[in-house]
């Protein structure tokens, strides 16, 4: 685990608004690193440069300085070894189940019987067999934020990035998929980032869990959380950890004036 598979060095951004404005500094000088196979929670205030960050990572963003290294490389660009979840589904309304999840691989040029091969596999490893020609509408909000993590995975990607991907889910659908989403990180072994404002979520699921700051975001601490994978909601050491993150959450929320947010 203690191999650096990813590093986020010096990361700035700023957004500029109108032009009289001063631009908005979103990330400060960010920096961490992301261990090969590990399951990295970042949680943060709403509107602190989450979204942007894992952008940046995955490469559909360009900071203004600082770079990302994978595996020691400089990346800027997306790629196959990093697969987006986004909390909004993002599937394309037109294709089924099974053509989603092939999307990747389609464009790829992956030939069709081994692109059906594979989208079998991982609909078959979300729970969603049985599905395969169903379209987005048909489906419930779980079940399409099932699709695109099958999706992600089709790509066989060595990194998952997660943007609050169960965010938009009842609390119980939620809770299924954060087990499924746990079966299936032990099973492939990729590596995830996982943003999340939820800190029971982030204490559930993360090796590791790290709070930012409000605007511009910034590593305010990190937590490693050493629980067994078995864990319970209700142990003592899981509830007093979650405190523990949730005040140090807090403190940031509160300071955010109602303008900021
Ligand atoms: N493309 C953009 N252009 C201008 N401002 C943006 C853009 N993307 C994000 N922002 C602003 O940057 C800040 C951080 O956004 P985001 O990364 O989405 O936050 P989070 O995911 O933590 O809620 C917000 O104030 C947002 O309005
Ligand atoms: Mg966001």
């Amino acid at each position: 685990m203690d191999k650096v598979k990813l590093e986020v060095k010096n990361i700035s951004k700023s957004f500029s608004k109108a032009e009289d404005e001063k631009p908005l500094l979103v990330i400060e000088d960010l920096n961490f690193k992301v261990y090969d196979g590990e399951f990295l929670c970042i949680v943060g205030p709403s509107g602190c440069g989450k979204t942007t960050i894992l952008r940046i990572i995955a490469g559909l963003q360009k900071a203004d300085s600082g770079e990302i290294l994978l595996d020691g490389e400089k990346t800027e660009s997306p790629s196959t070894k990093k697969s987006m979840v986004f909390q909004e589904f993002a599937l394309f309304p037109w294709r089924t189940v099974q053509k989603n999840v092939e999307f990747g691989l389609e464009y790829k040029g992956m030939p069709k019987e081994e692109r059906e091969k594979m989208s079998k596999k991982y609909i078959s490893m979300v729970g969603l067999e049985g599905y395969e020609n169903s379209y987005p509408h048909q489906l419930s909000g779980g079940m399409k934020q099932r699709v695109a993590i099958a999706r992600a995975l089709a790509n066989d990607p060595e990194f998952l990035l997660m943007d609050e991907p169960f965010g938009a889910l009842d609390a119980q659908t939620r809770n299924i998929l954060q087990e499924e989403l746990l079966k299936i990180w032990t099973e492939t072994k990729k590596t995830v980032i996982f943003i999340t404002h939820n800190v029971d979520e982030a204490v559930y699921l993360g090796n590791r869990v790290l709070v930012l700051t409000k605007r511009p975001a910034k590593i305010k601490k990190e937590f490693k959380v050493a629980l067994s994978r078995r864990r319970k909601r209700t142990n003592i050491e899981f509830v007093m950890l979650r405190k523990e993150i949730l005040d140090e959450l807090m403190e940031e929320i509160s300071i955010l004036s109602p303008q900021s947010t």
